[in-house]
């Protein structure tokens, strides 16, 4: 066991229930694994196999007694992540992992892209708040996107008609990484000390191009799907339409809609991948797929 206690945010979301699977599974690893969430989201998890501390984020007094604290936050919580730190540090909490799990934004060509303009804040922040605050460190989690969404309606396709219209251009690299495999490197990274204020980690669980993932979703579901491929500047059209409405998550959505085609939905678009600190090897997209579709027919 380590001396690392551990404070999840977000643990209803997306991520935050695998992440919170995952650490329930390796809780003796751990010496407390704890919820936070606000009073009126605390009966939520009232069933589960897990300590919920009821109180605001942005009180110290939630973090008191915890070492770490990871934000699986959404979109509506993200710029706030700054004030979690301040209350996290104030109540002497060491390591924070912000809510990152996303291509690498450090790339140039997404560096801008609207979607990730809250996390580009929280990561600057970081950078200036752990350089004046000795002994604080922080974690930025980067795996590419999600396998389980990255060929979902969200980025045009349609499972029953089996066909998909994708902002962009055939060829392109992407990488993908799947959910429970992104939170196995999660919670196994705790307990990968470094030095220094801040690490960025970046894994990876299948690495190919756009057209060979396409293909093994076909193998996975034996199934073939037609493909159109549409121009990323209709997408950049209706993202302006929204950013004039004041629609801002309109904005958000329309602005990540063409990074699956872009070339750099990667982890590795910077630095290289760190899969080697791992010890198992991650599912690759056929059986997630199979996992996925299994599930939605049961
Ligand atoms: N790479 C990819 O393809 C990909 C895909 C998806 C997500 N992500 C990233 O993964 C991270 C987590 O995203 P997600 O989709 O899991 O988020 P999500 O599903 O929207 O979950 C957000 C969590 O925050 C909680 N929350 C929201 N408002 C709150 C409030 N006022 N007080 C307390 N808790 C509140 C939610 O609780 P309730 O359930 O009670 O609202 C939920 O637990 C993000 O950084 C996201 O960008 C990456």
């Amino acid at each position: 066991m380590t001396d690392i206690s551990v404070l999840l945010i977000g643990a209803s979301g997306a991520l935050g229930k695998p992440l919170l699977e995952e650490f329930v599974r390796q809780k003796k690893q751990f010496e407390r694994v704890a919820i936070l969430a606000t009073p009126d989201r605390a009966s939520k998890f009232k069933d589960l196999d897990a300590e919920v501390i009821a109180g605001s984020l942005y009180d110290p007094v939630s973090y008191r007694g915890f070492s770490h604290v990871i934000s699986a936050v959404g979109n509506a919580l993200m710029v706030l992540q700054p004030a979690m730190v301040e209350a996290a540090i104030t109540a002497g909490v060491r390591h924070f992992y912000a809510s990152e799990w996303n291509s690498d934004i450090a790339q140039r060509e997404i560096y801008d892209m609207r979607y990730f303009r809250d996390k580009q804040a929280v990561r600057a922040y970081l950078r200036a708040k752990a350089s004046q605050t000795p002994g604080f460190q922080y974690t930025l989690m980067v795996t590419g996107i999600f396998t389980e969404w990255a060929l979902d309606e969200f980025y045009g396709f349609d499972h029953k008609a089996l066909t998909a219209e994708i902002y962009g251009e055939p060829g392109a690299r992407i990488g993908v990484t799947s959910i429970p495999d992104i939170a196995r490197y999660t919670v196994d990274s705790l307990r990968i000390p470094f030095e220094g204020q801040g690490r960025t980690l970046r894994v990876q669980g299948w690495t190919g191009k756009l057209d060979g993932l396409i293909a093994e979703l076909e193998i996975a579901r034996g199934v073939k799907y037609a493909v159109t491929w549409v121009v990323v500047n209709e997408a950049k059209v209706k993202e302006e339409h929204a950013r004039l409405k004041e629609d801002d998550l309109g904005e958000m959505m329309f602005s990540i809609k063409t990074l699956l085609a872009s070339g750099h939905g990667v982890a590795d678009g910077v630095g290289r991948l760190d899969n080697h600190l791992f010890d198992f090897q991650p599912e690759i997209p056929r059986q997630t797929f199979a996992r996925v579709f299994e599930d939605n027919l049961a």
